[in-house]
């Protein structure tokens, strides 16, 4: 289904709302990551771009940088201790504060059934997908809390609801992130950080390749609603909302992205 997505690529309109907040993207060198930081970054944020590869983070920051968004990268692997702290002190020495977490990593090493995941593959999803969420979130509290203004974001995913086929472990990791969200929104509010989560659906990026052009793709045409795959971008603009002032009351909340797919606990 040809659909414009020109709005998706666009500031929402011409004030850039995110002026003087520092934000933090995990994962951010592709995908949905970039498409955060690309959109945060046009509405007028610094931007910390990381992921595990050099190679991707220059590429990003070169892209980025091309776009017109003030940003810088560093290598972080989300779910090494000595990378999450090098990560939070990377934007406090480039840009002297944190104002924004967006929690954007994760990992998917299994296909197949629930019962068949190595515990290797199990210690790898918690690691990245969750603990990681959680303990970055740790490092970068003291700082959110500084702000005044602090937000954070986790990227969960419809599967955090609804579990597919296939991706059942992964899709637990989801579900793990939407209680990392409530509980947090809860703990952090008295400091002023508030804490949401997008829970995105099938959206073209190569980590969904083997769900929307594999051997056997799901059929948009069923499945989803609206008829059609997601883009990253279309998720970026959730996230430059709810960090905004424009949801200065919202927090514990998860916003779908989904084509109109039901996923609802
Ligand atoms: N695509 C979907 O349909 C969909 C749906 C719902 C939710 N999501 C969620 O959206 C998020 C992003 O997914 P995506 O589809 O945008 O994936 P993607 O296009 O494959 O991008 C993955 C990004 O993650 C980085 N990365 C991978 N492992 C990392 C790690 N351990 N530490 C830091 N960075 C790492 C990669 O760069 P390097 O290789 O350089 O590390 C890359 O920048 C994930 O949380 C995913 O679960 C995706």
């Amino acid at each position: 289904m040809a659909v414009s997505l020109r709005n998706a690529h666009t500031t929402m309109g011409s004030v850039k709302f995110l002026t003087d907040r520092v934000a933090i993207v995990t994962a951010s060198t592709k995908g949905i990551g970039f498409a955060i930081a690309k959109r945060l970054g046009m509405d007028g944020a610094s931007i910390v771009v990381s992921s595990r590869k050099q190679k991707n983070v220059d590429e990003a920051v070169t892209a980025l940088r091309h776009e017109g968004v003030e940003c810088d990268g560093v290598v972080a692997h989300v779910g090494i201790d000595d990378d999450r702290k090098k990560l939070v002190d990377f934007a406090l020495d480039r840009f002297g504060k944190l104002d924004i977490l967006v929690s954007n990593a994760a990992v998917n090493p299994h296909y197949g059934d629930l019962m068949s995941v190595s515990d290797s593959h199990w210690d790898k999803l918690l690691n990245v997908n969750v603990r990681s969420a959680f303990l970055l979130t740790q490092e970068a509290v003291p700082h959110l809390e500084k702000s005044g203004n602090g937000n954070i974001v986790f990227v969960s995913s419809v599967a955090g609801y609804s579990p597919f086929d296939g991706i059942g472990a992964y899709s637990i990791m989801k579900t793990a992130l939407l209680g990392i969200n409530k509980s947090l929104s809860q703990n952090l509010a008295r400091k002023n950080i508030r804490v949401n989560a997008i829970a995105p659906g099938v959206i073209r990026t190569d980590f969904s390749r083997a769900l929307t052009d594999g051997p056997a793709p799901l059929k948009a045409d069923t499945l989803i609603p609206l008829g059609r795959f997601g883009e990253a971008d279309e998720c970026a603009g959730a996230v430059s909302f709810l960090v905004s002032d424009g949801a200065s009351y919202m927090s514990g909340e998860v916003i779908g992205v989904n084509g109109g797919m039901q996923a609802r606990i």
